[in-house]
């Protein structure tokens, strides 16, 4: 009864396979190091392996059988908005051509549960401020796109050979629930900030004109060990004999706006400073929220970190970073 978490060294999936075996579950971990961290893996079953590769599915299979892997978490895929912009091929060879090979792979082995790591890219620019599940998604980069259709393999798999797969759309996922496990990718709000306070340099505002409270936009901020807890109740829900596949937001369900969470990361580092406000950037949504009620009705979860613990967990650990 092992649980596979592919990208289990990347910085979500990580606190994923962390919670998990905190919680007594035997996890093996796929990744092939290209954007993860070693370290992450701190002594965790792990191979290190290429879901795109022409052999991936043999290998596959065969971490299957070696581990008695029952149930997959898949998190493994490139997840730049603007490079998969300008190498839309490559995304989409790695991202649904490493999710393609991992199903041939769970379908030869019998392994029939499937906890997919979508986004609320899929969404793209919704004209609504909290976004539900049953929304006519238009992503509007391809990283969205590989997402989305990776949903509806997901979908297709249940209906061909009997895949149980519910996809879990992440919001703005932040913070850090071991110090070790910081977000050191600095490609989203919180972490762009703090890498140049540590620069002694001063935060970014991408457009301070748009038709919310404050004219900056609002986003839903969802501490990563919530994030990390709602793939376990996935996985729980999953072992439902009625549910063959199913969509959830993974969100707060209320909303931040940048100079809000700026506001936070000022509190939590005890810098003062005055944000610089650049004009808008392009592809973003004024605002972009979860509707949480699905997620709480169908698996019982709701987020327990707000804003505050979000920033001052990601602080903590990027200023103990070594
Ligand atoms: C947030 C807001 C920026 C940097 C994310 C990612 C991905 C997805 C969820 C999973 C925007 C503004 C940013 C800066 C700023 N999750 N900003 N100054 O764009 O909501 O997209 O959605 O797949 O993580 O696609 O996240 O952190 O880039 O931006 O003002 O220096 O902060 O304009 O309004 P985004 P983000």
């Amino acid at each position: 009864m092992t649980v596979l978490v592919t990208g289990g060294a990347g910085y979500i999936g990580s606190h994923v396979a962390r919670l998990l075996a905190q919680r007594g579950e035997a996890v093996v971990i796929a990744d092939d190091l290209s954007t993860g961290i070693p370290s992450r893996l701190e002594g965790a079953e792990h191979a290190t392996l290429d879901l795109a590769a022409v052999d991936a599915v043999q290998s596959i299979r065969a971490i299957i059988r070696a581990h008695d892997v029952t149930s997959v978490i898949h998190l493994a895929a490139r997840k730049k908005v603007g490079e998969s912009v300008e190498l839309p091929e490559w995304y989409y060879s790695q991202n649904i051509g490493g999710m393609a090979n991992l199903l041939e792979a769970m379908k030869a082995e019998g392994v029939t549960r499937l906890v997919f790591s979508s986004s609320a890219a899929t969404y793209g620019m919704p004209d609504v401020d909290f976004v539900a599940e049953d929304f006519n998604c238009k992503p509007i980069n391809p990283y969205g796109e590989t997402k989305l259709i990776g949903e509806w393999l997901g979908r297709a798999a249940s209906k061909a050979w009997g895949l149980r797969a519910v996809n879990l759309r992440y919001f703005n996922v932040a913070g850090a629930g071991w110090d070790d496990l910081a977000d050191t990718a600095v490609a989203n709000l919180i972490p762009i900030a703090f890498a140049a306070l540590k620069a002694g340099e001063t935060p970014k505002v991408f457009g301070d004109d748009y038709a919310t409270a404050d004219g900056s936009c609002v986003r839903d901020y969802v501490h990563v060990l919530d994030l990390a807890d709602a793939h376990l109740a996935a996985l729980k829900y999953l072992e439902r004999d009625d549910r063959t596949f199913d969509t959830f937001n993974v969100g707060t369900g209320t909303g931040s706006s940048v100079f809000e969470v700026l506001a936070e990361i000022k509190n939590a580092t005890g810098i003062d400073f005055e944000p610089e406000v650049l004009p808008r950037r392009a592809g973003d949504p004024p605002y972009l929220c979860a509707d949480v009620s699905r997620i709480k009705n169908e698996l019982g979860w709701s987020a327990s970190q707000d804003l505050a613990s979000i920033v001052s967990s990601a602080w903590k650990a990027v200023a103990s970073a070594k």
